[in-house]
């Protein structure tokens, strides 16, 4: 088999894993965080966990944009941005976390590892191995342009809302509180919100299958997820503010 074949083959299972993965999402909670269970096995310290699965997507993408026939200035945008967030997601988010008392369960490393390898893999393998319309016109595209507007809003976003998550538990304030001010005060989770503007907008700058499939699996994760957190917090909060949605302001 070629390798472009075993790439398609791969990408459309992903495609179909993608909605069954949403599906299950909204029976089973990702048991990591709040939703920790340890009814799933062997743990792992929450940093190195959260480390080892994103640590993959630099690797794997480095080790595509290296290997691959295709250079130029729009691939090593397509490269800088794709690192500029798995970075700071790998070796300096896990850090900021004021949860070192934290475990993660093995299997959800284990699983966050198989998703960023193959992610990477389809993302990175595409663009510097089989897409061929990337020449410097790109840059003056729409598509381009919108898409990696929607990238940085949405880093922004997302960036912002997990910093305002962090600085909640400062000094001896620990445990769970009522976030408030900026998007929070109208989505419980404005910190998913923005990761998924952030993958869209990949897609749109992107314009390619693999860059869909990355949005609708980070949407397939983290809209389920959403509506766990929003549900724990008005169960844990009498006085969560009613008119709060759970990830898109005003409708849901
Ligand atoms: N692309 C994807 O598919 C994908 C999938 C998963 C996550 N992510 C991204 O990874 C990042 C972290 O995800 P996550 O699921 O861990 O987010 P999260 O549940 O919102 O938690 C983020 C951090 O803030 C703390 N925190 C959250 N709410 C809090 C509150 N009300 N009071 C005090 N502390 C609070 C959490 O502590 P605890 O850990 O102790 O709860 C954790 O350290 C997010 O930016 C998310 O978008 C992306």
């Amino acid at each position: 088999m070629t390798e472009e074949l075993f790439y398609e083959y791969i990408l459309a299972g992903w495609l179909v894993t993608a909605g069954a993965v949403f599906i299950l999402l909204l029976f089973v909670k990702a048991p990591y965080g709040r939703h920790f269970s340890n009814r799933w096995g062997p743990t792992i310290d929450n940093r190195l966990g959260w480390l080892l699965m994103e640590a993959v997507s630099v690797l794997v993408f480095t080790v595509c944009f290296f290997t691959g026939p295709n250079s130029g200035i729009v691939f090593t945008i397509f490269f800088l941005t794709w690192q500029v967030h798995y970075i700071h997601r790998a070796f300096i988010y896990p850090f900021s976390l004021k949860n070192n008392y934290l475990r993660m369960p093995l299997a959800v490393t284990g699983m966050g590892i198989i998703f960023n390898t193959v992610n990477s893999y389809l993302n990175g393998r595409y663009l510097f191995n089989f897409s061929t319309v990337y020449d410097i016109d790109w840059l003056s595209e729409p598509r381009f342009i919108i898409g990696l507007s929607l990238f940085g809003a949405g880093f922004a976003i997302n960036r912002l809302a997990d910093s305002a998550l962090v600085k909640l538990r400062n000094g001896d304030n620990t445990g769970y509180h009522i976030p408030r001010g900026g998007l929070f005060s109208l989505v419980s989770c404005p910190n998913y919100l923005g990761e998924i503007i952030i993958w869209t907008g990949w897609a749109v700058a992107t314009w390619s299958l693999p860059g869909l499939a990355f949005a609708v699996w980070t949407a397939a994760n983290l809209a389920p997820r959403a509506i766990a957190h929003h549900r724990w917090y008005r169960k844990t909060f009498p006085e969560y503010p009613l008119e709060r949605k759970a990830l898109i302001p005003y409708i849901w």
